[in-house]
């Protein structure tokens, strides 16, 4: 075995060693429960019986001047790094930080903007809590017990009868208990659905929620209303088409599509050929909400829809994931 050349190979990789990670990974290399020199110490029994002091005394030699040259390298290396609690003098000429003003979140201007359209239809505010009653968010709406959207995986329960409000439509019953028709009413807020969370689906998201109940509301009023709404939101040339769906609180019940933006009908890659994307829900407020909150169903009829504020921002500015709007990053905020 050649002891010089292992020296010589010991103080190198020591020396090159240029931080704290480098220079553990040499004490392992050499002195580690597999490392070179423990090996060597370990082989010495199998040299010839006369060579054996000698090289249990060169294997000793060398693993304590490893263990030192380690040691004071380590010592070296720390020396050089800068102290944590150092702090650079204040160098007054330097240009101060852009801070700048700070703006409104894009979800929140949408939002605005959303409920201004709507305040010109005639839809005035009602607002309602986030934490909110079993009774609110699911009984009074019509929800049967045995309703998968009950099922703890898509509500956040607080207790047995308190949750998070999966969707603005509570509101819609605490504002019918306390007045009398006719109203239209906008319900802006935020919601929460225990769901996966991706790209399109968050834990938390927003809605806009309206609702008019007078004699005489028939569902092309709602058509009217929803077209006018879309229309000022996302341009003159945007048509609307309803689709049969399914909702406990509205009957009949339709999911609306609208002219897909990017596209503007002739189909596309967003719209999966069709020229349409689904925008909102809505439909005729089912007899036994009325019911719940003491209105004659035989008297008034009335529309509700639904609409999802992040989806609007995410179409509007092309936001492709839904995440983004609650990372707080100044990058992404700045945009808008
Ligand atoms: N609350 C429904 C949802 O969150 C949307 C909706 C509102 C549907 C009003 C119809 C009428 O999915």
């Amino acid at each position: 075995m050649d002891v010089e050349a292992l020296e010589r190979s010991i103080r190198e990789a020591v020396e090159e060693a240029c931080d704290l990670q480098a220079l553990e990974a040499v004490r392992v290399r050499f002195l580690g429960r597999r490392g070179e020199l423990t090996t060597m110490l370990r082989r010495v029994g199998e040299a010839p019986e006369a060579d054996r002091p000698r090289l249990g005394r060169e294997a000793n030699r060398l693993k304590r001047l490893c263990a030192d040259l380690v040691e004071a390298r380590r010592a070296a290396l720390l020396a050089e790094a800068p102290d944590p609690h150092y702090r650079a003098p204040v160098d007054g000429t330097l240009p101060a930080l852009d801070g700048g003003p700070g703006r409104r979140h894009v979800l929140l201007s949408t939002m605005r903007e959303m409920g201004e359209i709507l305040r010109g239809m005639g839809y005035r505010l009602a607002r309602g809590p986030e934490v909110e009653l079993d009774y609110y968010n699911f009984q009074a709406l019509n929800f049967p017990e045995e309703h998968p959207s009950r099922d703890l995986q898509d509500t956040f329960y607080v207790t047995d009868d308190v949750l998070l409000r999966t969707h603005t439509s509570p509101v819609q019953v605490r504002y019918m208990e306390s007045h009398e028709p006719p109203l239209k009413i906008m319900c802006p807020g935020r919601v929460f659905r225990n769901e996966a969370i991706d790209p399109s689906h968050a834990a938390e998201f927003h809605q806009i929620e309206g609702l008019y109940v007078d004699v005489d509301v028939t569902m092309a009023d709602l058509r009217n209303d929803i077209l006018l709404f879309l229309r000022e939101l996302f341009g003159p040339d945007t048509n609307i088409r309803f689709k049969p769906h399914f909702f406990p609180f509205t009957e009949p019940s339709v999911d609306v599509d609208m002219t897909c933006h990017v596209c503007r009908g002739s189909g596309c890659a967003v719209c999966g050929q069709t020229g349409w994307i689904e925008i909102m829900g809505a439909g005729m407020v089912h007899p036994n909400v009325f019911r719940a909150v003491g209105y004659d169903p035989e008297r008034y009829t009335g529309f509700a829809f639904g609409i999802g504020v992040d989806r609007v921002a995410m179409i509007r500015h092309n936001i492709r994931d839904i995440r983004m709007f609650l990372l707080n990053d100044v990058r992404f905020l700045s945009q808008f």
